[in-house]
């Protein structure tokens, strides 16, 4: 089964005659749930339209660097910043060539150039295209700085010539465009994740909650599954669907939290609080709905159980990471938090101007011992693969450390 659901590609399309299997990949790749931006050059439209692919997407396709219309309902830098993966299929031996020698003329190697993201090509060409030296060394190159290359098939050609060089069929790119989500760098591990707010009962109609989606701590545990980890999901209240290989337990209070995440952390290898937690709840519910009565009202609370902090503080933790939701003094309080709460690391991140709550970007600095990174705006997503590889680091380091 592919794990595509959520997942942002930005597909790029050169110019060549395997243009037409792009409309029949962007097809599949939203049947599997994930979320598509076309960007094509110039010479692709010369093979298929952008209306075919606007109209397979759902979405404005970008053709020009410099497209006023395009620019203002997405810049090039944001664009450069939204995908979880480029895909670029097919990928014309121009534009390897442009690729790899860090050309930035149009927007597709320009978004190339820009981007943090995984980049994945199919190259598709004459068979001796592909087996030039110079296109050769192109790729070498472009193997060395991690981009990864699929394909060609060896086969006819529409130019009548047999051998390689054929773009992979549709459904081979799909799959292995799945499979470079998967990275089993925690296989065999037990991850707890919690996610989402917790409300606080005023009264049988009412609630202290706060802004929290679940966004975050879904993508985490997503990113767990890709990572090969067995990941256990405790919710607040959200509307997003779990990832179908979590097992997902739905709380609604910061007790009922703290009561499964106790139940849970014994078989626990690494637990992640990416939870809102309502640090407070009601001295008494009201369990009758309160009248409007006086001009004012005073609610009474009470301090809720510290979850991650007494997590961390069992006899025998499991590799504890926090999250920091701050509004001013990120590196400050983070790092008084990941003190304070004995934690193994902490993912800050500053709320507001959409980041943090609510949102699909955010932005994290984390925190460990003595060390620290720094991870710019992009898609909760992507964010959550590049905890879980720092996570996985720590945490492997702490195991061998301990054997030791
Ligand atoms: O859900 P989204 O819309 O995607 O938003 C993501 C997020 C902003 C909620 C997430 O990235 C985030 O920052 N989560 C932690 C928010 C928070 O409550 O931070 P805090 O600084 O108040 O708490 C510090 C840590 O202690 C957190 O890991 C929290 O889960 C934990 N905690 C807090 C209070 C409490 N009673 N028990 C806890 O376990």
């Amino acid at each position: 089964m592919y794990q595509l659901t959520g997942k942002r590609i930005l597909l790029g399309v050169t110019g060549g005659i395997a243009a037409y299997k792009a409309a029949i990949l962007l097809r599949q790749l939203r049947q599997h749930g994930a979320e598509v931006r076309v960007v094509m050059t110039h010479n692709a439209c010369e093979f298929i339209t952008p209306l075919t692919m606007q109209a397979l997407s759902g979405k404005l396709v970008h053709t020009k660097l410099l497209d006023l219309e395009t620019e203002s309902a997405m810049s090039h830098i944001e664009l450069a910043r939204w995908p979880d993966l480029v895909l670029i299929a097919p990928s014309s031996a121009n534009f390897i060539a442009r690729y790899s020698n860090g050309f930035a003329e149009d927007l597709l190697s320009t978004l190339c150039l820009a981007t943090s993201s995984p980049v994945m090509l199919a190259p598709a060409m004459n068979q001796q295209m592909w087996q030039n030296p110079v296109t050769q060394e192109n790729l070498k190159k472009l193997r060395t700085r991690g981009i990864i290359i699929i394909g060609p098939a060896k086969g006819d050609q529409a130019c009548g010539e047999n051998g390689l060089g054929r773009m992979l069929e549709p459904e081979e790119v799909l799959t292995l465009a799945a499979k470079s989500f998967e990275t089993n760098i925690l296989s065999g591990s037990r991850l707890l994740i919690t996610a989402g707010p917790t409300r606080e009962a005023i009264d049988p109609v009412r609630y202290i909650s706060n802004h929290s989606s679940g966004r975050m701590g879904y993508a985490v545990a997503m990113a767990g599954i890709e990572a090969g980890a067995e990941v256990s999901l405790i919710s607040g209240p959200v509307n997003l669907s779990a990832p179908s290989r979590a097992k997902l337990i739905n709380v609604i209070s910061t007790a009922e939290m703290h009561f499964a995440v106790m139940q849970e952390v014994s078989s626990t290898d690494i637990f992640i609080s990416t939870a809102a937690v309502a640090d407070y709840s009601l001295q008494n519910i009201a369990y009758k709905k309160i009248k409007k009565s006086s001009d004012t009202y005073e609610l009474s609370l009470k301090k809720n159980p510290d979850i991650l902090a007494e997590v961390a503080a069992l006899d025998s933790p499991p590799f504890t990471v926090g999250f920091a939701a701050e509004t001013e003094n990120l590196e400050l309080n983070a790092q008084a938090k990941l003190r304070s709460k004995r934690l193994d690391m902490i993912a800050a991140n500053q709320v507001g101007q959409g980041l943090g709550f609510d949102s699909e970007m955010n932005a994290l600095t984390v925190f460990w011992g003595t060390g620290k990174k720094q991870m710019q705006k992009a898609s909760k997503t992507r964010l959550a693969r590049i905890l879980i590889t720092l996570i996985a680091d720590r945490y492997n380091e702490k195991n061998i450390n301990k054997t030791h």
